[in-house]
């Protein structure tokens, strides 16, 4: 019988030298909590399919942001469900649209003291529900959906948006929004692009939570899930073109795509734990099969240990409360 020499264990023997060793943290800072703002709504209104998370009327958004604010998160993201939706998404750009006008409530609010970012994609103000405009024969079309997604940014960054995230994958999205952002006078509105972002069925339950029309996929325009070597392509594009950070999204089903992202990336990169990987987990704490803080706290530090700088999730409120009790 031979015992070990090499003991893993004695690094794990109690909490003090578990937490001396400990290579990976949360920080309320670095959270973003993703919102949405229905407009014309007077009360919240629940979205079934993600327990907890509603669409806000402009209020109750307001106040979420102050909560954002107050817990130290570093930002929120905004994402607007308007009353009518078009062909060509009119709402996005309309200064009077749903979320110029949630942008500019949120940051009256909180001033300085949070990041205000909005979601720069049609697919909440076409009535086709596609992230651009359609083509002739029906297919998504890249160029004449850069100009508006110019247009929209630009809308954004009036009302008063820090960040702009790109999150319709049309080929030159950074680039253009970036040119037009100068241009309007806007050089330190930041862009977090939406690098790579796959043609995921986690998103299910942010089509309700967005009222989204969509009929088919987005499979021409977003990645394709077997795919890990273009990630790499999408990032060094968005670079060029100009992206101060960069996303991996979904999150918990693409960790080596966030690892390779990590690996060569020069600027911060961010997840977003979507609205599929919340329900998920969700379900099975309802159902008591798992525990509910600890995977949700696990699921996060896991991001964090694949390489994310940035967690954008649903859970940034009551994870920020936890650390802050020092029950995480
Ligand atoms: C596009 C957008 C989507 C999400 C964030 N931005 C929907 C999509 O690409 O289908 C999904 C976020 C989530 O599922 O939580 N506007």
């Amino acid at each position: 019988m031979s015992f070990p020499s090499r003991r893993p264990r004695r690094l794990r023997q109690s909490p003090a030298v578990r937490r001396l060793v400990a290579q990976t943290s949360i920080n309320p800072h670095q959270l973003i909590l993703p919102a949405f703002v229905r407009e014309g709504a007077t009360e919240n209104i629940a979205i079934s399919s993600m327990p907890g998370v509603v669409q806000h009327s402009r209020d109750s958004l307001k106040a979420e942001a102050a909560r954002a604010a107050e817990a130290g998160l570093g930002g929120i993201m905004l994402f607007g469900v308007p009353a009518t939706r078009d062909a060509v998404g009119s709402g996005a750009t309309d200064p009077e649209g749903i979320l110029n006008l949630a942008i500019t409530d949120v940051k009256a609010e909180v001033g300085d003291e949070l990041l205000v970012m909005g979601d720069v994609c049609l697919d909440e103000f076409t009535d086709h529900g596609h992230c651009g405009v359609l083509a002739a024969d029906g297919s998504v079309d890249n160029d004449a959906t850069l100009a508006i997604y110019a247009e929209m940014a630009v809308a954004q960054a009036r009302a008063g948006a820090d960040v702009l995230g790109p999150s319709g994958m049309m080929d030159g999205q950074v680039g253009v929004i970036r040119a037009a952002l100068d241009q309007a006078g806007f050089q330190d509105t930041l862009v977090m692009a939406y690098s790579a972002k796959y043609a995921s069925a986690f998103y299910g339950p942010f089509r309700e939570a967005v009222d989204s029309q969509l009929v088919g996929d987005r499979r021409t325009y977003q990645m394709d899930p077997a795919n890990r070597r273009e990630a790499v392509l999408e990032v060094e594009l968005d670079l060029e073109e100009g992206a101060d950070m960069v996303m991996v999204k979904p999150a918990m089903a693409y960790m080596d795509i966030l690892a390779d992202v990590a690996a060569i990336s020069p600027v911060p990169v961010a997840a977003y734990q979507i609205s599929g990987e919340f329900a998920m987990i969700e379900a099975a704490a309802a159902n008591g099969w798992i525990d509910r803080k600890a995977s949700i706290l696990e699921s996060v530090l896991g991001l964090r240990r694949a390489g994310a700088d940035q967690v954008l999730t649903y859970w940034s409120l009551e994870i920020a409360q936890w650390l802050k009790e020092g029950t995480a």
